[in-house]
């Protein structure tokens, strides 16, 4: 076993006064604090000239604002823990400082919540002070902005490191309902044997959010739909939908199989893309004004495999649409024209999983219409059993895992490099952005792309009192 196995002896956040610490980590900690999850003391690094209890001052102000009643037991608690280091993340005094914070620690995690730009040069500088060796390094998306950024990023952190001593964070695969999607497949055998190209007719992937890019404009405005979601969570939640079961004892038997999946996934076909642009957002602060880049995108990618040979698999996701829901729907094939009259053409079968915001699978079956000679959708909905506020969150579960060395749910390095690989055509060669309206459903171009095999289907929102 490598120094993944063993819980780590401290954390060490470095940019603890930003914007992420502010709305998540800091919720993330308390939460495993009130679990008695937290065992070791916890070193805050950023610029500002903060003495200790400035930092104790900044979590209990975060942990206020996104936690809703507190204990205050807990939080005391987790305040006891940090301490913290003031310094410039290229300085290698900084690093100095942080040696001897860090004291006879052999295992510390070092989470980067800092720019992309400065992972390698942060990495590099540990390296040079001696803090890599049994030493893990937490990183934020993005890994890279195209294949030969992630290619480089990876080399140059390999330097350092060992490929299992780096857990790149994608915070979809911390999703309960995320994780769900493989629970569905394998565990009921009724799915499997028409989880494949002879019953499935496509697969449309959905991430919607009824919001802008609000304050991020800066942030956004270089990255875009594609780079933002889609590389990333969308490829991930399609991994798991795709994968195939994993079997073998080798040492990451599920990390190995999505790889497999993600190497079966063709290159994008520019042609079968559609960008878009929501009305309004060159206005945001921070994004340029004659920007180009997509706050919409719809995509059509397919899989050269066994299984999913000839099965598109659509994917779309946009900011400004009309509701907040990601989901997946599996469209079954069309069932054979029986005889003319009502038992014609039905609609054809729907397997939904829904992501967010409350998860759960649909079932649509086709009944027959009380008192016509008609069809009825029959829907069969589960929800998945949660409880609200008690489960693990996406940034609690996966900082947990990090400090316990588990790097399962984390995306390593040769799929991060697979997934640039599979997007990379339509960064090379990007379709025009086309304007829409706030509150539609994207451009009308989008309909075009699906045409021939479907239409887009509404998402599956939550009923009245449903979750
Ligand atoms: C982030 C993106 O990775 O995921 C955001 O940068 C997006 O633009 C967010 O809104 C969505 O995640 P969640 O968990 O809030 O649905």
């Amino acid at each position: 076993m490598g120094p993944q196995a063993e819980p780590a002896d401290v954390l060490v956040i470095f940019g603890i006064s930003g914007d992420l610490a502010k709305k998540m980590t800091f919720r993330a900690l308390y939460r495993l604090e009130l679990r008695n999850k937290l065992e070791c003391p916890i070193i805050g690094v950023a610029r500002n000239e903060w003495a200790d209890d400035d930092c104790r001052g900044h979590a209990r102000e975060a942990v206020a604002s996104t936690v809703d009643e507190v204990d205050e037991a807990v939080l005391a608690r987790l305040c006891d823990r940090l301490s913290y280091v003031a310094g410039d993340y290229g300085d290698a005094e900084t690093f100095k400082r942080v040696k001897k914070a860090i004291g006879k620690a052999k295992r510390p995690v070092f989470y980067l919540e800092i720019p992309p730009s400065l992972f390698a040069p942060v990495v590099l500088n540990l390296g040079e002070a001696g803090l890599t060796d049994g030493a893990r390094v937490v990183i934020e998306k993005p890994f890279g902005h195209d294949i030969e950024s992630a290619r480089e990023l990876n080399a140059q952190l390999l330097q350092v490191l060992d490929e299992d001593q780096i857990l790149r964070i994608d915070h979809f695969l911390g999703k309960e309902p995320v994780m769900d999607i493989a629970y569905l497949r394998f565990a009921n055998t009724m799915l499997e044997p028409i989880w494949n190209r002879r019953y499935i007719s496509h697969v449309q992937m959905t991430m919607a959010e009824d919001f802008g890019v609000d304050d991020r404009g800066r942030f956004y405005d270089p990255v875009g739909t594609m780079r933002d979601v889609v590389q990333n969570h969308m490829l991930q939640v399609m991994s798991l939908v795709g994968m195939e079961p994993p079997a073998g004892h080798g040492e990451d038997p599920i990390r190995d199989t999505k790889l497999n999946f993600f190497k079966a996934v063709r290159s994008a076909d520019p042609k079968k893309c559609v960008r878009g642009q929501y009305d309004g957002y060159r206005d945001v602060e921070g994004v340029a004004k004659d920007s180009q880049t997509e706050t919409y995108i719809a995509l059509e990618l397919e899989v050269d495999s066994w299984r999913w040979a000839g099965v598109p698999f659509f994917i779309r996701a946009g900011k400004c649409l009309p509701v907040r829901e990601t989901e997946v729907n599996v469209v079954f094939q069309r069932p054979p024209r029986l005889v003319a009259g009502p038992l014609s053409a039905p609609d054809p079968q729907q397997m939904v999983i829904r992501i967010d915001p409350s998860p759960g699978a649909r079932i649509r079956f086709l009944a027959k219409k009380a008192g016509e000679d008609a069809f009825d959708p029959a829907d069969f909905k589960v929800l998945f059993e949660r409880t609200p506020g008690a489960d693990p969150e996406p940034y609690e579960r996966l900082l947990g895992d990090a400090l316990k060395g588990n790097n399962r749910l984390f995306t390593r390095e040769d799929a991060v490099e697979e997934t640039w690989r599979i997007v990379q055509p339509l960064l090379d060669e990007p379709a025009p952005v086309r304007p829409y309206e706030p509150g539609s459903w994207g451009p009308k171009e989008a309909n075009e792309l699906v045409k021939g095999v479907c239409a887009w289907y509404e998402p599956w929102m939550p009923d009245e009192g449903e979750g």
